[in-house]
């Protein structure tokens, strides 16, 4: 079976860490019987200097056309970009794991688990208004959102088997908002009357995630929460360079791992392609092919738990493509 994966390759340490990935999905290729189609666009800073759009009509087709994508990053237009793309393609669950993994500095080493971050409404409408010295941004919350946001970390929790779904909200003060979010998060909950279902407030949430993150499995929150909290639990774990996310929807879907473009750091090829990596693994999961999913992040992790080949952000000296080529040769 021959796979079509646009790659969006962006800017700063983008196309570093997504030649990377490409290489290791190539040696899957070698070794499996999965084929890949690669299709490369343009997208970010350096397209638009050149052309005055970010995101090319043709960049939005191939990711229409492809069977799935592969995003890295972009500089200052995520806006433009990658935020119109989660939206406009109805992507709406944004799955953010962080798993400690072993060889990898951990504050927890028994932290495992997913955020399911509401990624199409809330704050991120983008709805505001400048009055003088008054501003003002709109936040939506919607209960066909909620509704199936919840419904699909119920879901995701029941395919993995694991027993508890948190909701994180803010409902006491944000008492319109997340009080409809609540509402239909528990609409759903009696629906799974199997997965024990839990709410939290946010601040609390931060503080008990930061202390006792082996008491969550699947937490659900609308977007913003989820940006947050999802970056809070990458620091638990090694730092955004171990963080892979997926944008799903019912029809598209773009995986992209959590980091930004790193200028202090591009075209050194010294970035830690594992995010990028990582998140190729979680694709290929989205597509049935659990496999090969498994092949990949398995490579990732005994490179890491070896320790010998590592970038710099995890206290080794290897390169971008060290690392890559390490993980290729044991996929
Ligand atoms: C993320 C990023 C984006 C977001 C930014 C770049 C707009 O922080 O993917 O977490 O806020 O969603
Ligand atoms: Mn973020």
């Amino acid at each position: 079976m021959t796979i079509k994966v646009a790659l969006l390759p962006g800017d700063g340490i983008g196309p570093e860490v997504m030649g990377a990935t490409r290489l290791v999905l190539e040696a899957l290729e070698e070794k499996t019987g999965v084929g890949f189609q690669f299709e490369t666009y343009p997208i970010g800073d350096k397209v638009k200097e050149e052309t005055g759009t970010a995101l090319p009509a043709e960049t939005l087709e191939g990711v229409r056309k492809a069977d799935a994508c592969l995003f890295a990053c972009v500089g200052e237009t995520a806006k433009e970009t990658i935020l119109p793309l989660r939206q406009r393609l109805d992507l709406y669950a944004n799955l953010r794991p962080a798993k400690a993994y072993p060889g990898v500095p951990a504050l927890n080493p028994r932290t495992d688990l997913m955020i399911v971050r509401e990624n199409t409404e809330g704050i991120y409408k983008m709805i505001g208004h400048r009055a003088g010295d008054s501003a003002f941004n709109v936040r939506v919350i919607t209960r066909e959102a909620s509704e199936r946001i919840t419904r699909y970390a119920f879901q995701y929790a029941e395919s993995k088997g694991l027993g508890k779904v948190t909701a994180v909200h803010k409902a006491n003060v944000l008492d319109y908002t997340d009080g409809l979010f609540l509402e239909a998060a528990r609409a759903v909950a009696s629906e799974h009357p199997d997965v024990e279902y839990e709410e939290m407030i946010v601040d609390a949430a931060a503080m008990k995630l930061v202390m006792r993150p082996e008491d969550f499995q699947v937490v659900v929150t609308t977007n913003m929460f989820g940006d947050i909290l999802s970056d809070l639990t990458a620091g638990l774990v090694g730092g955004l360079g171990m963080a892979p996310s997926a944008n799903i929807g019912d029809r598209y879907s773009i995986f992209e791992p959590v980091h930004g473009s790193a200028p202090d750091i591009a075209g050194r090829g010294i970035a830690n392609p594992s995010a990028c990596i990582l998140s190729a693994a979680m694709m290929l999961e989205w597509l049935g092919e659990e496999e090969s999913a498994a092949r990949v992040e398995g490579a990732v992790v005994s490179v890491l738990a070896e320790g010998r080949v590592r970038t710099p952000d995890l206290g080794g000296s290897a390169s971008t493509l060290d690392f890559a080529r390490a993980v290729a040769e044991r996929v």
